[in-house]
């Protein structure tokens, strides 16, 4: 560019009202997601539900194009945080959408609490995020690790079991699962005899197997996910326990993996803010539209993805593309009404879904709603001082 024209440029944005040069510049989305590894899966996933709703919406949310850049987390909570700060401050990105693992979302809400970045997390459970990290530009379109153990709680003590012991891998996801789980079940008249763990990603189950079918409790729950949890279940079977002590879990054990399952998950029950089967006309839309524009099923990752972009929507829509409008964007995106596949919700204070968790049931390659575990279930959200 010459001088003139670098004036002309000048003197044009100048004469623009600003909200329309906000409309103009297409808006940065980070996706901090896994593409390897045990979690690759579950990244494409949510990656899947987000660019649907930014598709049905033509491209746009709040009349702004969007654009997005991209980052391998590799579920490696070492890497975490130069991977977000990359987003933040390398590629400049308006919001930041991830991620699947508690530890890196962990690093991740450290990382924009100091940059004032947006975060909307549209997986990792981590009750600390909307608990003492919470903040105002923190949302979360998933669960915090509490409710869906909470959820499986309540639904094994009704089913009447005693003794049960837990076994997860042993970082933030897994340990607030199990206490989740303890503190409905011990609630219900439970007892939990025995936590058993291994480092994530490890899947060397059989020593804790054999402990299993040593103690011979009335029932198991277990946290695992993605790759992780298609083996576990099929080594729970071959090692003849699936006939003598019934296996239980938050649903990501069985969510997106029943394929690779195959016999060794079909009965198995779990609970989770999503299932298969709710036959709502919104639910039903969602699904044929997944399917038709990825030739795969939807799962709650899928679910979490897309309600990750319909609460920016609902933040964006209200200042008509205008970050700059910066609290009533906030405001918006905190108190919008989620029109979720999943069914209705809100958002506590805290940032974190208030919403139903449903009991599922392994039929064929679906996880079949059954009933449901608990009705509008919100985190306690505690330890969250919100400013
Ligand atoms: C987590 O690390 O918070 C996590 C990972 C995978 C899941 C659920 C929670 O399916």
């Amino acid at each position: 560019m010459n001088i003139t024209r670098i004036a002309l440029a000048a003197t044009l944005a100048l004469a623009l009202p600003l909200a329309a040069q906000a409309q103009q510049a297409k808006l940065k989305v980070g996706l901090m997601l896994p593409a390897t590894g045990t979690f690759a899966a579950l990244g494409t996933a949510i990656e899947n539900g987000f660019r649907l709703y930014v598709t049905e919406q033509g491209g746009k949310l709040g009349g702004r194009e969007i654009e997005f850049v991209k980052v391998d987390d590799e579920s490696d909570p070492s890497k975490a945080t130069d991977n977000v700060n990359k987003l933040i401050k390398r590629d400049n990105v308006d919001v930041v959408v991830g991620t699947v693992h508690s530890g890196v979302a962990l690093a991740m809400a450290r990382a924009v609490k100091e940059s004032n970045t947006l975060l909307i997390v549209p997986n990792a459970g981590a009750d600390a995020i909307t608990g003492p990290l919470c903040a105002p530009n923190i949302v979360r379109s998933s669960f915090s690790n509490w409710q869906p153990g909470f959820a499986t709680g309540v639904m094994a003590a009704q089913k009447g079991y005693k003794r049960a012991m837990t076994i997860y891998w042993n970082y933030a996801a897994g340990q607030e699962s199990a206490k989740g789980f303890t503190e409905a079940f011990e609630k219900g008249g439970g007892k939990v005899i025995k936590d058993l763990s291994l480092p994530f990603p490890n899947v060397e189950f059989q020593a804790l197997l054999t402990e299993i079918a040593a103690q011979k409790p009335d029932v198991v729950f277990a946290f695992f996910a993605g790759a992780g949890a298609a083996k576990f279940v099929k080594d729970y079977d071959a090692a003849g326990l699936r006939k003598t002590t019934p296996l239980i879990g938050s649903g990501f054990l069985t969510d997106g993996v029943l394929e690779a399952q195959g016999p060794s998950a079909q009965g198995l029950l779990t609970a989770l803010h999503y299932a298969d089967g709710l036959n709502t006309p919104r639910d039903t839309a969602f699904r044929n539209k997944y399917a038709v524009s990825y030739k795969l099923q939807p799962d709650v990752y899928a679910v979490q993805g897309y309600d990750a972009a319909q609460i920016l929507a609902a933040g964006l829509n209200a200042v008509k593309g205008d970050m700059g409008k910066r609290d009533v964007m906030l405001s918006a995106m905190r108190k919008s009404n989620i029109d979720s596949p999943r069914g209705k919700y809100t958002l506590a204070a805290a940032g974190n879904p208030v919403q139903d968790f449903y009991i599922r049931e392994a039929k064929g390659r679906e996880n079949l709603m059954t009933g449901i575990a608990v009705k509008v279930l919100p985190d306690p959200g505690r330890g969250c001082n919100m400013r």
